[in-house]
């Protein structure tokens, strides 16, 4: 095939000019290469419940395998909407207010398609997860970042500072993206702070995207809110939540927003266009596993904060300094003990050398510089997995010696 790199320029939208490949899904490419443990990549490497893999298969055989309704499944919608009442005290309506997309992935960029125009400002709180910054480009509106300061001591929780939130909010302000509990930060908003953010959203007649994928798994005493609960708050939210992490499902690809009917009506056309529906059989599995009774959740976040437990000491037995986190399964970590300048050099060290993968703390930040010194590790893994990484990673106290 001829050589179109030096016209390949030609033919690409300037939108992606300035993207760069995901480094998440990079570093698994590089722990398959290397033969790295992966604590890179957000995905487990144990079963998902038999019981969901179930109600897939009961699906597919009973022929559930055509397009679903656009919007999704009916059971679905029912089930997302009964366990939103439970979970996060929100009251919606199926028919109106529910969109099921393929993963909060594409529901937050069908929500961000939905509402952008260009010149629309959006706030994010950085480090972010990485997709929020291209999104927001994708949809024409600007990213506009807000500091996440990470505790003085081990133990403390990271904050923002409340001007330099104020200051970010004006009249190109179109909303901000929330994610709580956090990746890659661990932190879990308290409701002081989100009734702050409640108050600028009020103020400045701006939306909230709430990306609460972990809303399931908190740990010690935090306790997750959803900004959509705060009065004023409904009609100016859109929730956004999947199956791939509450049910260790991540390739199935089905999410959803919960928003109210005037703005589910243009994320509904959105999606219907990027990508007509998510798949339909696996709507109806996650339709039973919602039903799922509350020992199951209980489990899920006991089990995580068991691995969280396993793995953060051997991190700072290795030299790593955590910062706790109290919800999701991510620990971000500071590398200065190791004496690299930067964090890129420091994970290709740490993936080729001694065989583990974590994500650069720069791929989370709009300025690299600002995530130079960080480095997260997902825990969403076997404890013997998680073991062996610990084995690997003591090596590195050798290096500190050097
Ligand atoms: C904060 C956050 N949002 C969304 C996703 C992706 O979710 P989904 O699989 O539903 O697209 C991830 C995956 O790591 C995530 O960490």
């Amino acid at each position: 095939m001829a050589d179109l790199s030096t016209s390949a320029k030609h033919f690409l939208s300037n939108r992606v000019e300035h993207f760069t490949e995901s480094v998440i899904r990079e570093m698994t490419r590089q722990a398959q290469l290397y033969g790295a443990i992966n604590l890179a990549q957000g995905f487990p490497d144990f079963a998902a419940p038999a019981e969901i893999k179930r109600a897939a298969l009961e699906a597919i055989d009973g022929d559930v395998n055509q397009y679903a309704i656009t919007w999704g499944a009916k059971n679905l919608r029912n089930a997302i909407a009964q366990q939103t009442k439970a979970l996060r005290e929100i009251t919606v309506d199926p028919e109106t207010e529910i969109t099921v997309c393929c993963g909060s992935t594409e529901t937050m960029i069908a929500t961000l398609f939905a509402i952008c125009n260009p010149g629309d400002e959006v706030v994010i709180f950085e480090p972010f997860y990485e997709n929020y910054g291209p999104d927001s480009i994708l949809s024409g509106a600007k990213p506009v970042f807000v500091k996440l300061r990470p505790p003085a001591a081990g133990d403390g929780e990271w904050t923002f500072d409340e001007q330099e939130l104020r200051k970010a909010f004006h009249n190109q302000t179109k909303a901000i993206i929330l994610n709580t509990p956090n990746n890659p930060t661990g932190k879990v908003f308290t409701r002081a702070e989100l009734e702050l953010i409640r108050d600028l959203c009020v103020r400045f007649d701006v939306l909230a995207i709430t990306d609460e994928i972990y809303a399931h798994i908190t740990y010690d005493r935090a306790r997750h809110v959803s900004i959509a609960s705060l009065e004023g708050m409904a009609e100016r939210t859109v929730t956004i939540d999947g199956l791939s992490k509450t049910y260790s499902v991540t390739g199935w690809r089905v999410g959803w927003a919960v928003a109210p009917p005037g703005i589910t009506n243009a994320i509904r056309k959105v999606h219907d266009f990027l990508t007509v529906g998510a798949p339909a059989p696996l709507q109806e599995a996650g339709a039973r596993a919602l039903g799922f009774p509350p020992t199951y959740y209980e489990r899920l976040a006991s089990s995580y904060g068991a691995r969280r437990d396993r793995l953060v000491p051997a991190l700072e037995e290795a030299g790593f300094r955590c910062y706790r986190p109290r919800g999701a399964y991510y620990v971000m970590t500071d590398i200065r003990a190791f004496g690299f300048a930067e964090d890129v050099a420091f994970t290709k060290y740490l993936v080729q050398d001694i065989g583990v993968a974590a994500v650069p703390g720069s791929s989370f930040y709009n300025h690299p510089a600002d995530g130079a010194q960080q480095v997260r590790f997902a825990f969403c893994k076997r404890p013997e997995t998680l073991d062996k990484a610990a084995e690997r990673l003591a090596r590195l106290r050798d290096l500190r010696k050097q």
